[in-house]
């Protein structure tokens, strides 16, 4: 535990079970042509990311019943550490119906057991016990139902007690409250970020601008993933862009959390935004060429960072 540098929160873990069926019929009898299982959730897939990297991860949430056993023994098959509390009902399965004719994916997900009694508890002691050995943690997705959407902010402030450095990754009021608490990153998508500031945007100005006013608030960076068009970065006045790289896409589950992942090893290990942009990017490219919920490794996104693109943009 002394080497996990990166701690992952997942309060709202899930098993992602895809099927293939051909010609996908609601009402009738459909037959699988292929079954997967996959650990899932956000800071889960920050975490498997991080397998390989030598700044060590350590997952942190909350699972509950047999589900949330498979889900252990998935991240043990895959080299992930974790360290979950046992709450009350079943870790949820979220089920992905790839229909191989149409190409056509249907997803149902369920909501998560409710978090009860002293569970959120027991979680805040686990992580107080690991945060005086971490250098960054990761908050990541959504929560469960009974938990208050102030509860990133309440995580903020204890772990800034540690100086622990902390990643954003939410939407809607989890990441506007968990702004007031003033993390030292967010990673919003381009539709998270309208969200919050509750505007379309229609030019990249404009983006800058915003991010420009939510900087002022203390956020040290602001990484605005953009799909296919790359990423802006936006620290201290420094406005970088970066372009996607050219790669064969299969599927984008999980881009974005390739891309706090990079983001997290880059502050771990006191990259400039220069290379912490082609390292992010390059992880968000690399597992979009991945299929279904595969995802990059860091390693790997190090390996190809250089050939990503990047362009300096004088502040407006
Ligand atoms: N179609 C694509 N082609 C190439 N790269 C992509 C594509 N989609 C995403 N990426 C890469 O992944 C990064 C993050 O993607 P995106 O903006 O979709 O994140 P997100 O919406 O937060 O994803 P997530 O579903 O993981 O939360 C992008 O900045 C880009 O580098
Ligand atoms: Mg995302």
């Amino acid at each position: 535990m002394t080497n996990n540098k990166i701690i992952t929160v997942t309060l709202n873990p899930c098993i992602d079970k895809t099927v293939e069926i051909n010609n996908f019929k609601t009402g009738m009898v459909n037959r699988t042509l292929y079954t997967r299982i996959d650990a899932g959730g956000k800071g889960i897939n920050v975490s498997r990311v991080l397998s390989d990297s030598d700044a060590g991860s350590l997952a942190l949430g909350i699972i509950g019943g047999m589900q949330g056993k498979i889900l252990e023994d998935i991240l043990t098959g895959e080299n992930v550490c974790f360290d979950f509390i046992h709450g009350s009902g079943e870790t949820r399965t979220n089920l992905k119906i790839y229909d191989k004719i149409t190409r056509i994916t249907t997803d149902i997900n369920e909501p998560g057991p409710e978090i009860t009694g002293n569970t959120l508890n027991l979680f805040y002691e686990k992580l107080i016990c690991v945060l005086p050995n971490a250098r960054v943690l990761v908050l990541a997705g959504s929560v469960p139902p009974g938990c208050d959407t102030s509860v990133y902010a309440s995580i903020i402030k204890i772990a800034k007690e540690y100086n622990v450095k902390v990643i954003l990754d939410a939407d809607g009021e989890l990441l506007a409250n968990g702004i007031g608490a003033v993390p030292a990153v967010i990673k919003p998508n381009i539709h998270e970020l309208e969200n919050l500031c509750k505007k379309k945007f229609t030019d990249e100005k404009e983006i800058i601008s915003s991010l420009k006013d939510i900087s002022n608030k203390g956020i040290e960076l602001i990484a605005v993933s953009l799909g296919k068009d790359g990423a802006i970065f936006y620290n201290n006045g420094k406005v970088i862009k970066a372009k996607s790289l050219d790669v064969n896409v299969k599927s984008t589950v999980g881009c974005g959390d390739s891309m706090v992942a990079a983001i997290a090893y880059a502050s771990v290990n006191n990259f400039d935004l220069q290379m912490l942009s082609k390292t992010a990017v390059a992880a968000g490219s690399l597992t979009a060429s991945k299929d279904g919920t595969n995802m990059c490794r860091i390693t790997e996104a190090l390996k190809t960072a250089a050939n990503v693109e990047i362009q300096t943009i004088t502040e407006i």
